[in-house]
This record gives structure tokens, sequence and C-alpha cells, in this order.
């Protein structure tokens, strides 16, 4: 399969392209910094995904290299914890620019190749949290960014459906990454207490629910994001 997966110089992203070429994907990535993953089947794009224009440029290139795509994972993001009252706008909107808004720009772009997949159908797969469904304090701009992305997942669902084109989330716990890094002490603990299966998830824990919902397995799901850990 042609795959895109979005921020991909590390934590999970950059996981899941290094899993997604060894299953013998050919895999394009991107970031706003050069590329960390090493292999024949990657090619990487340097991007800032906020900027719709450059956004628009580097699906163009995929068109003109692979000319279909089979899966797009809209993985990067960042977050920000603060209280809401000391949170500035312009924080706010700096969320939304990449954790909604280039999200929406790049289905937007990525459909008009999804839909020349030659498979029965095709997927788009964004990367949600633990922090919408269990509405943590303290990260108001960050999980209500990542609920717009949720119900996205789920209008889309229906307006790709007569494409082919198949749009579903899969919602993580903790991940330790450089975004968990800046948590403070004992909360990413806290968090994994809450969840039913009380630990870490790791990078393996991803794959099988990824290989799942953006493969023909999952062919008769859209609009769903899966949680994993048991956070329901
Ligand atoms: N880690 C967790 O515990 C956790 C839990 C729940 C959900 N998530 C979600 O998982 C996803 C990945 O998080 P992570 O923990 O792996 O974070 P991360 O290690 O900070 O990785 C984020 C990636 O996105 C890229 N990126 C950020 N802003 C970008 C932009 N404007 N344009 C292009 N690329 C950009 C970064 O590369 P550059 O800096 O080079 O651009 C990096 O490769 C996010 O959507 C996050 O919300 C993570």
């Amino acid at each position: 399969m042609n795959i895109l997966v979005t921020g991909t110089r590390s934590g999970v992203g950059k996981a899941l392209a290094e899993h997604l070429v060894e299953q013998g994907h050919q895999v394009v990535g991107c970031s706003r910094r050069p590329s960390t993953v090493d292999h024949p089947g990657y090619r990487h794009h340097e991007v800032d995904l906020t900027d719709a224009k450059a956004l628009r440029a580097m699906f163009r290139e995929v068109r003109r290299e692979f000319g279909h795509l089979d899966a797009l994972v809209n993985n990067a993001g960042t977050s920000s914890m603060n209280h809401f009252m000391m949170t500035p706008e312009k924080t706010v909107r700096d969320i939304f620019d990449i954790n909604f808004f280039a999200v929406l720009n790049s289905c937007r772009e990525a459909a008009k190749l999804l839909q020349k997949s030659p498979g029965p159908s095709s997927a788009i797969l964004n990367v949600s949290t633990v922090a919408v469904p269990w509405a943590l304090d303290g990260q108001l701009a960050y999980s209500a960014s990542k609920s717009a992305v949720e119900q996205l997942t789920r209008v889309m669902s229906k307006e790709l459906a007569g494409f082919g084109i198949r749009v579903n989330g899969i919602g993580l716990p903790p991940v330790r990454t450089v975004l968990t890094r800046t948590l403070p002490a004992g909360m990413v603990e806290s968090l994994v207490d809450r969840q039913a299966i009380k630990r870490m998830c790791t990078m393996a824990d991803l794959f099988g629910p990824v290989d799942f919902l953006i493969s023909e397995q999952s062919g008769f799901v859209t609009g769903e994001t899966l949680f994993l850990g048991g956070v329901h």
C-alpha cells in the first residue's frame, strides 16, 4: 500500500512509519524538520502542515510520484497544558492550526488520491487522545481540538463513503514521547491508573489496531474512534 503518515520525525509517527515500511508498504512521511527514518521504502517531506500552500504542494508531489494513496494517517499534533484562564488565544489558535485545520486540509487533498486506490476501499486514520473522553482539566485547547477531529471523523465517514474512503480514529492513552515528557510528575502514572489495563501503552500496542484500521480487514468499519487501554 501507499501510506502517508504525518509527523514522522519523532514519537508515534516515527514508530508507525518504521513499522509500516518494515511491513513492505511504501510510506511517505512529513514533519517540519529533516527525516529520522532511514529506509528505501520511505520518502520524507519537510513541510509545516499549518501552511496550507505547502501542504497542497506536498500532496501534488505525492500524486506525481505515486499516482494514488491507499491510506492517510493524521498523526502530527501538539499539546499544551495550562488552565484555560492562563492560555492566550494565540496558543489555542496555534493548537487548532496543527491539530484540526492541518487534518482537515490533509483529508481534503488526500481524498483526491485515496479515491484512486485500486483496493475495495481506502482509509483515513486520525489520532486522538484520552484527554477527550476524560475531559482532562488543564487540557482544554488540546482536547477541544481533538474533539473536533473526532467529530470530523464521524461526519467525513459519511461524506467520503460514496468514494470508497473509510474514516476512523485511534484514541491513545499516554505513550512515552516528547509530548508526554512535558507533563507534570505523577500525571502519567495517575492517567495509566485510570485505564482498565493498568500499564503504559507501548508503540507495539499501536501496530495491530493501526494495521487493522488502515487495511481491508476493517473494510466495513467507518466513523469510529477506537480507544486503547480501556478508557470507558
Ligand atoms: N504521546 C502521547 O502520550 C499521546 C497520547 C494521546 C495522543 N497523542 C497524539 O499522538 C500524536 C503524535 O504525538 P507524539 O506524542 O508522537 O508527539 P511528538 O513526538 O511531539 O511528535 C509530533 C510529530 O509531529 C510533527 N509536527 C508537529 N508540528 C508539525 C507541523 N506544524 N507540521 C508538520 N509536522 C509537525 C513533529 O515533527 P517536527 O517538529 O519536525 O515538525 C513530530 O514528528 C499527536 O496527534 C498526539 O496528540 C499522543
